[in-house]
This record gives C-alpha cells, structure tokens and sequence, in this order.
C-alpha cells in the first residue's frame, strides 16, 4: 500500500481528487468505484470545482459500493440519492452510465448478481474510491466478512448503525440491511484509493495498514490490493507507527509516479 499523509482533510479530497482526474483524462471512459459517506465527499466537491474550469467527464462510467435495503431511491439518504446529487449531477456523468445496487429489489439475490454481472460487462473496476469505517469496514463488509465476498445481502452491525444514526431524523429509522459489493469484488479494482480523515479513523487506518491481515478489520484486505493507495490527514494517520517511513517514501517518489498538481 502506498500512504499519503497530508496536513488536513482539505488537503486528502484535493489530493485524491486531483488522482482521480489523471486517471480519468488518461482514460475518458473510466469505470470508476464511487463510495458514500461523508469521507469522499470532498474529493466530489474539489472534482467539481475542475469540471467547472473544464474537465470532462461525461464518459466516465460509474458503480456505487453500496446501498441501504429497504428505504426509496428517493429518500435523501438512499445512496442512489447521494450519489445522484453528490457526483452524478455536479460532475456531469450520464445517469445511465452509473448504477447503485438495487436494495429495493423483490430479489435481492438476483440484484446482487446482476450488479457483479454489470461490473464484469464493464470490464471492471479501474478506479475504487473507497471511505472506511470506525471499525475497519470497506463498503459495507462488516467485520468476519470473506475475504472471497462478492456484491451480497448484508446486516449492518450495530457500531454502524450508530456510527451513520447522524444522517436519519431518528436512530431507529438507519436501516438494518444493505446490499455492498464483497471483499473479493473491491480487491479486483485495478486501484484503490481509500480517504479517511480525523482522529475517529485512527485505530481502524492502523489495523488496516498495519495490522494482521484479519477479517476482523475488513480493511486489511486491501494488504492484498496489487495497487491501493490510502490518503489521510494527520488525524486519521496518528496511530500508525512508521509515519517516518511513509513521508520519506512520499517526498522520494518518482516524478513519473507523481499524481500530476498534487505532490
Ligand atoms: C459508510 C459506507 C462506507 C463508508 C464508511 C465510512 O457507511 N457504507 O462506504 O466508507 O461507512 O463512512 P464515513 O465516510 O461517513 O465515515
């Protein structure tokens, strides 16, 4: 894994953003990851201020990590909401170029399978953004989720229940199930790119990046990842143990590594 830390949260979205630009001028049609939540919302943000200045990205194809079971697509908290107001809209994606995991579906199971099959018709994954939970999940693969998952039913365990209570009018109204891509889904992206930011993050970055390889932390997997690159500010890296070592490795990369007007 590559780890970027930078000074603040800012600092994270413009960076991530600014990844997500070289990869999607490289390559017009990218099929790109998209994650809820509040962790990305800066890199939509800072992508929409390039798209403003002139950016296309009317190509990019887009798949969400997730989505709630049970609530309306129209619910402001329904991820295919988020993702509409939050990327589709300000970035100028074609909405039928994007989809988001069917959690209103009579058959749930046959969603999940027609969204891995939608993935692979795409040719998969190029770029996965991805956010992680206080407790080490990635999309919404719960702690002892497979490592071999693909995009499922899942119940949502209670730390994240309480951890997302602050976007419902009422705690009880979270949901209880969602559908997420699996663990083996996200780790055929050819890149990651996980954000995280503040000190509520720390414990569950460290796990990720340096802990043991557990189902335990979800995000751990991505040790797997043949390309991940995890962008924190200095909150979320504060429990990390090598930080000298990921600042020397990021002041020495390569210019022709460099993610072009960012570092
Ligand atoms: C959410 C999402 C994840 C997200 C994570 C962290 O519930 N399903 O995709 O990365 O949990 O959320 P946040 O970015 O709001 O802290």
């Amino acid at each position: 894994m590559e780890i970027v830390i930078l000074p603040t949260p800012a600092d994270v979205g413009r960076y991530a953003a600014r990844l997500v630009e070289a990869r999607a001028r490289a390559r017009p049609a990218l099929v790109w990851g998209l994650a809820t939540g509040s962790s990305p919302t800066a890199i939509y943000a800072e992508l929409a201020g390039a798209v403003a200045r002139g950016l296309d990205l009317s190509g990019v194809r887009g798949f969400a990590l997730d989505e709630y079971v049970g609530i309306s697509d129209t619910h402001p908290e329904s991820y295919a909401r988020v993702i509409r107001s939050q990327v589709v809209e300000p970035l100028g994606l074609r909405p039928e170029n994007v989809r988001v995991p069917d959690g209103r579906a009579a058959d749930l199971e046959q969603a999940a399978q027609d969204y891995e099959r939608a993935i692979a018709d795409a040719g998969g994954i190029d770029l996965q953004i991805l956010g992680i939970g206080s407790n080490g999940h990635i999309g919404f693969n719960e702690p002892t989720s497979s490592f071999a998952s693909r995009t499922r039913l899942k119940t949502l365990a209670p730390q994240t229940r309480a951890d997302n209570a602050r976007f419902f009018d009422d705690p009880a109204d979270v949901p209880t199930h969602c559908l997420t891509q699996g663990l083996g889904t996200i780790l055929e992206s050819r890149e990651a790119v996980l954000v995280a930011q503040g000190e509520a993050k720390a414990r569950a970055v460290a796990a990720m990046v340096e802990g043991p390889v557990s189902a335990m932390c979800p995000g751990s997997v991505l040790q797997f990842h043949p390309r991940a690159v995890v962008v924190l500010d200095e909150a979320a890296a504060s429990a990390l143990t090598l930080t000298d070592y990921y600042r020397h490795t990021f002041a020495n990369k390569p210019v022709w590594q460099r993610v072009p007007d960012a570092d």
